[in-house]
């Protein structure tokens, strides 16, 4: 009872302030240069794990169509998809064998149009995911080339001659050597893998690659998708002669490969060949190694990027824990690079990551729900487009299988088998993967409490997390208190209110270890967002009076009335309020 009158006066102080919060206009906030995508809020599908329509235990496009309404009800514009085209799945779809085609295990091409119709219709746009740093080796290009010598697809891939020696060193992420250079009897060559063996990179200098390349996203762009993420794209771009890199590269391997010659002209390429042409935003994973790398991918002038994501904010967290002092100064950093200039998107999960609250909050019974709440509350108050992970919504958390057995991941799978082989504790390495492994963060989506959390009525590819009979989306659906509502009520509050996407940020309380406070301010409106990252109460004094508290993860602030500039925050605490 308590739980509903809350609700009930939650909405209404909403709707007290929704006449003045909710209605700013380009003209009323005098906000300029304003674009689709900056205002955006971006939810990504994994969709082998989202919903299983034919109970082969895989999710799929069907399964994703009979959840649109679902989709559509958390008020995000734009949907993520991860790779859907023709895979052997060695990678879950980051190793394409045809890029114009859907894999088997998803469905038809048919079933991909009436998807973005079905979007469409309900007004979300589709981003897809453009995987060419490099292929699958089972894709036909791959194939030719490794036929002959001479073959006309030679030049499509990185190949070595043996005769030459061995080339230098180059350090694969996924092989189980992490050595990127694999042997090939059939010519006698080395071919180039930055991933796993069946990933051979593409050569960026060969202009038919490009071209290929910009065909294939015509082929999508005609079909009506909205944008791009270019999957590892800041690999691309190599420096051919392969020259040695000093001993430790591998350690800081990132410096070495990333933005090689020429990656800025195969960017504005691509801009000119296909964005120029359509109305599509595009993303790229990583940006860089320095704040200059990433302005020149995004600034609007150089006609590359409309915005890319930075690694240094979601790497912070360790299975020791993380400084939130150090958080506060990776992002506020990177907000001020780009308070004038270019775009980022802002994220703390994806596909490659465990599950947020696992890594950045506390998943423990007590505090899941409220520093999943306060987790999404930073998320969408910063500046830049929030990508926001499947699953998170709902608070899922991490599964932390135990046996080698139960990963599906084949990096882990190999990574396991590389630690066996140098002799290397395998128990500490599975210890570690609990908290960090991206299996975590591709279980099964948790639908309802009826058998494997309603994704399928198979025998799914990949274990569910038995909290799933706690943690879905039907008990949230009806609990006005869930995490579910409360990121919806979030999202509605950024989607009205530019400032959020575009006002100035101020850190406020720098030194706070605990609490993370900040305004955001623009023509006329400024918020104050509160965050306490810890699980005990902190005190936090940002010089003003706390008043309007527009959104909060405690529901019992509609009674709290903060006259006085310290507050004294519970346990992962959130507060929004207006200012003026
Ligand atoms: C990117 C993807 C990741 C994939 C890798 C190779 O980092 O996000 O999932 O394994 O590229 O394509």
């Amino acid at each position: 009872m308590k739980r509903i009158l809350f609700s009930i006066s939650l909405v209404l102080l909403i709707s007290l302030y929704a006449k003045d919060v909710f209605s700013q206009t380009e003209s009323s906030t005098g906000i300029t240069n304003r674009k689709w995508w900056k205002e955006a809020v971006v939810y990504q599908i994994y969709p082998r794990s989202f919903k299983d329509s034919d109970g082969d235990g895989i999710g799929d496009l069907k399964g994703i169509i009979s959840k649109l309404d679902y989709i559509k009800s958390l008020g995000i514009d734009v949907v993520w998809l991860n790779p859907i085209y023709s895979s052997p799945n060695d990678d879950n779809g980051y190793d394409v064998s045809d890029y114009r085609n859907i894999m088997k295990d998803f469905g038809t091409m048919a079933d991909f149009d009436s998807l973005v119709k079905g979007m469409h219709a309900r007004g979300i746009k589709l981003v897809m995911d453009l995987v060419v740093n490099h292929s699958s080796d089972e894709h036909e290009w791959f194939k030719q080339s490794r036929s002959s010598r001479t073959n006309p697809y030679r030049n499509y891939y990185h190949w070595w001659n043996a005769d030459r020696g061995k080339p230098a060193p180059r350090y694969s992420l996924f092989d189980v050597n992490h050595d990127a250079w694999k042997y090939d009897s059939l010519t006698d060559a080395y071919y180039l893998h930055y991933f796993s063996r069946k990933q051979p990179d593409l050569n960026w200098e060969n202009p038919q690659v490009r071209m290929e390349v910009f065909d294939i996203m015509k082929f999508w762009a005609d079909k009506g998708i909205d944008g791009f993420r270019l999957d590892a794209f800041q690999f691309a771009a190599k420096d051919t002669s392969f020259p040695a890199f000093p001993a430790g590269y591998e350690k800081r391997f990132q410096l070495y490969y990333a933005m090689g010659p020429h990656l800025h002209d195969y960017l504005k390429e691509m801009n000119k060949e296909v964005f120029s042409k359509y109305d599509v935003m595009s993303v790229a994973e990583g940006a860089g190694n320095s704040f200059e790398d990433a302005h020149d991918l995004v600034d609007p002038v150089r006609k590359e990027l409309n915005m890319a994501y930075a690694f240094e904010g979601v790497d912070i967290a360790k299975p020791q824990g993380y400084r939130l002092l150090h958080f506060k100064e990776v992002f506020s950093r990177w907000d001020s690079a780009f308070a004038k200039n270019g775009w980022l998107s802002i994220f703390l999960s994806n596909h490659d990551q465990a599950r947020l609250v696992s890594r950045f909050g506390n998943d423990s019974p007590a505090f899941r729900e409220l520093s999943a709440k306060m987790l999404a509350t930073f998320i969408m108050t910063m500046r830049g487009t929030p990508f926001f992970y499947n699953g998170d919504e709902l608070g899922m958390t991490n599964i932390r299988f135990t046996k080698i057995q139960d990963y599906r991941d084949m990096s882990i799978i190999n990574e396991y088998q590389h630690q066996k082989n140098i002799h290397a504790d395998t128990l500490k390495f599975l210890e570690l993967e609990k908290f960090e492994s991206r299996d975590n963060g591709r279980t099964p989506f948790q639908w309802d409490n009826s058998a494997n959390a309603g994704f399928t009525v198979g025998i799914p590819w990949i274990q569910v997390n038995p909290n799933y009979k706690y943690i879905n989306a039907a008990i949230e659906e009806n609990d006005p208190n869930s995490c579910l509502n409360y990121f919806r009520n979030l999202v509605k509050l950024r989607k009205n209110n530019l400032v959020l996407v575009y006002g100035k940020y101020k850190l406020l309380d720098k030194d706070n270890p605990n609490v993370y406070a900040y305004t955001r301010e623009g023509e006329g409106k400024k918020f104050l967002i509160i965050l306490n990252f810890s699980a005990t109460n902190a005190q936090t004094h940002v010089g003003v009076a706390i008043q309007n508290i527009l959104l909060s993860n405690y529901n019992d602030n509609n009674d709290r009335k903060v006259r006085q500039p310290v507050i004294v925050l519970r346990p992962y605490e959130a507060l929004i309020c207006l200012l003026k």
